[in-house]
């Protein structure tokens, strides 16, 4: 059986500090994304290349370690993500290869490992794990030894023979200050110190030490040796350029401030996160808008024949209000793509079509994938992402960026929010550009996106309301969410989040939808939550839900402040503050946020990192 490590974490560090720490740190910033065991490779003063690992939590490695020597000032460490199988101490990384002098860290997956692996076992070489991880750090042994060659050519020339997904970071032992390591479809950064350095699949788990960051692109290989500069080639040997890069997030950013969870801290925080999204995009006194991605590339959208969006999960309902938004502002014929589908059914793609990759994470396989197959289309294509120097980021012709700082929590909140508010700018920006918005609508959802801060305080002020309901539907076993129109998406959205935190079967509905089938699930036991405030579907919707009462339903329903009439049918009304139409799903998705969050909690679940699920999928 195949044995996949995906989701993965890596850090490495090597200098005059202690490696093991600084390792055990940068996992721990890594502990959100969710791993099944842990483990690190220190090469001591002495040479001897020591590994420890086992299944479990990083603080089981620390466990693991204690009593051990592990005072080396080079090492690497990884946190492991298995899809397949069962997580043990022999599959944790790192692997060492045949001779146990060379240790490896990997996150990806080697598709042709059974191939590579044979052909090793014909040399003699033998297997303890069932990674295609150890099949690599042998092929890199069985080509130094045959080739009599250094590590770094060693690993360009293994490399060559590998189809598939890779980060990697070796060291060897006797070597106390040389780490080798390479990427491709798979994140790799590497921070710069004074005389150090650190590496890390994502750099801010390394913010303690350092700033300062290059990021590896695909086919490229680092030399990381204390002391020197940094070295970089491609698969060929040829040299490639050191671009560094200032990342300007602060420790606080990524720890709890407060909140039990970061899950809460970052529902919690959007109103500030939309005020950093917005900051000096929207100009206050014009409500002009400011994009310069759209702005640089103003012919490309403007001459659009379509605009297709290509997203996973979150980013995917975010996208489909990002269809409403576009169709309407700017009357440009929108389709919105699951990423996993578009990249295996050959779609048609023009040379004038624009599409737009939506990734919070930026490295979301799949979605990487599509950009690369609209790319090679010929098609401009654009990112909206929230990691900086993310691989979407850099593998988009141009984008924006949403700006809300990292978001740690598993269940997607606060990006949620930038997307879509990023989104209403770019419609309103072309819009305003083809003419094809009225100046009055235009400056009536501008200002709207400026009040967004304040229009998102108050609607969380419905938390504690909102944890009071959760506890009397802590134990349903099913619920339906229902909306329509800007809102349908919200709903979506709304059960999305309920299903991955407290694994309860949620569904999505267009309101009007049930007739054709789900209403025959209605009965006492079945909760509906649905979205009815004051838009253009206010009223139907309000028939849908006199429907499902009729029919025993219990109803909680988001509604406009001071609402009348839902009320009268409704079993509990939420009011939330109003706004334009195309912005209430901002404001709808706050509640339905804290419902997921508040019922997940009150049955014990484990909220940031939900069983079976990793923040970020970096392999399909
Ligand atoms: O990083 P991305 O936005 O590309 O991630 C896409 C999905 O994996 C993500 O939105 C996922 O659905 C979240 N866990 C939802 O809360």
């Amino acid at each position: 059986m195949q044995f996949r490590e995906i989701m993965c974490g890596i850090v490495g560090y090597t200098g005059e500090r202690r490696a093991c720490p600084v390792i055990i740190k940068g996992l721990q910033r890594l502990e959100y994304r969710g791993y099944d065991s842990a483990g690190v490779a220190v090469c001591q003063e002495n040479g001897a290349l020591n590994v420890y690992k086992c299944k479990g939590k990083v603080s089981d490695l620390e466990r693991h370690l204690e009593g051990k020597d592990s005072s080396g000032t080079i090492g690497i460490g990884h946190t492991r993500w298995a899809t397949h199988g069962e997580p043990n101490d022999v599959n944790a990384h790192p692997h060492l290869s045949r001779s146990g002098n060379l240790a490896l860290i990997h996150n990806g997956i080697i598709e042709n490992f059974r191939v590579l692996r044979d052909a090793l076992r014909s040399h003699g070489f033998t297997f303890r794990s069932s990674t295609d991880s150890e099949v690599l750090v042998n092929l890199i042994e069985f080509v130094r030894e045959s080739e009599n060659c250094s590590l770094e050519d060693a690993v360009r020339i293994a490399l060559k023979q590998v189809v598939g997904a890779y980060a990697i970071a070796l060291i060897e032992k006797g070597n106390t200050t040389r780490i080798v390591a390479a990427r491709k479809s798979s994140p790799m950064a590497i921070g710069i110190g004074d005389g150090e350095y650190f590496l890390s699949s994502d750099a801010a788990s390394i913010i303690d030490y350092t700033q300062s960051f290059v990021y590896l692109k695909d086919g490229e290989v680092a030399v990381i040796e204390k002391g020197k500069p940094l070295h970089i080639t491609n698969l060929e040997g040829r040299e490639a350029p050191v671009s560094i890069q200032k990342l300007n997030l602060s420790i606080s950013q990524l720890e709890k401030g407060g909140f039990d969870h970061f899950m809460l801290k970052e529902i919690h925080e959007q109103p500030d996160t939309l005020g950093d999204c917005i900051r000096g995009r929207v100009i206050p006194e014009t409500r002009e808008i400011v994009l310069s991605g759209v702005l640089e590339n103003k012919e490309r959208f403007l001459k659009a024949r379509r605009i297709i969006f290509v997203a996973c999960g979150t980013s995917w309902h975010a996208a489909l209000i990002g269809e409403h938004l576009i169709e309407n502002m700017c009357r440009i014929p929108v389709e919105v793509e699951y990423a996993s589908e578009f990249r295996y059914r050959d779609p048609i793609i023009y040379p004038d079509d624009v599409i737009i990759a939506v990734s919070q994470s930026g490295e979301t396989a799949d979605t990487l994938a599509a950009v690369e197959i609209a790319r090679s289309a010929g098609a401009f294509v654009y990112g909206i992402c929230n990691v900086v120097g993310s691989s979407i980021a850099r593998g988009t012709d141009s984008g924006t960026y949403i700006h809300v700082g990292p978001e740690i929590g598993v269940a997607s909140t606060k990006a949620f929010t930038g997307q879509v508010t990023v989104m209403t700018m770019l419609a309103l920006l072309v819009g305003r550009l083809k003419g094809t918005v009225d100046s009055g609508y235009y400056h009536r959802v501008a200002q709207a996106v400026l009040e967004l801060p304040s229009t998102i305080r108050k609607a969380l002020e419905t938390a504690g309301q909102v944890a009071a309901l959760a506890r009397t539907f802590t134990y349903a076993h099913n619920f339906i969410y229902l909306g329509r129109g800007y809102n349908y998406p919200t709903a979506l959205e709304g059960a999305l989040k309920l299903k991955e935190i407290s694994y309860i079967h949620a569904e999505g509905l267009p309101a009007a939808e049930m007739k054709h089938g789900p209403i025959a699930l209605i009965d006492a036991e079945m909760p509906t939550v649905a979205i009815a405030t004051l838009d253009a579907t206010y009223e139907k919707t309000l028939s849908n839900i006199e429907e499902i009462k009729a029919r025993g339903g219990k109803i909680i329903a988001v509604v406009s402040d001071g609402d009348e009439l839902v009320r009268r049918s409704a079993d509990y009304c939420i009011e939330v503050p109003s706004t334009v139409e195309c912005l209430m799903p901002l404001v709808s998705i706050i509640p339905l946020q804290l419902l997921a969050y508040y019922i997940a909690t009150y049955k014990g679940r484990n909220v940031d990192q939900p069983r079976n699920l990793a923040k970020s999928v970096t392999v399909e």
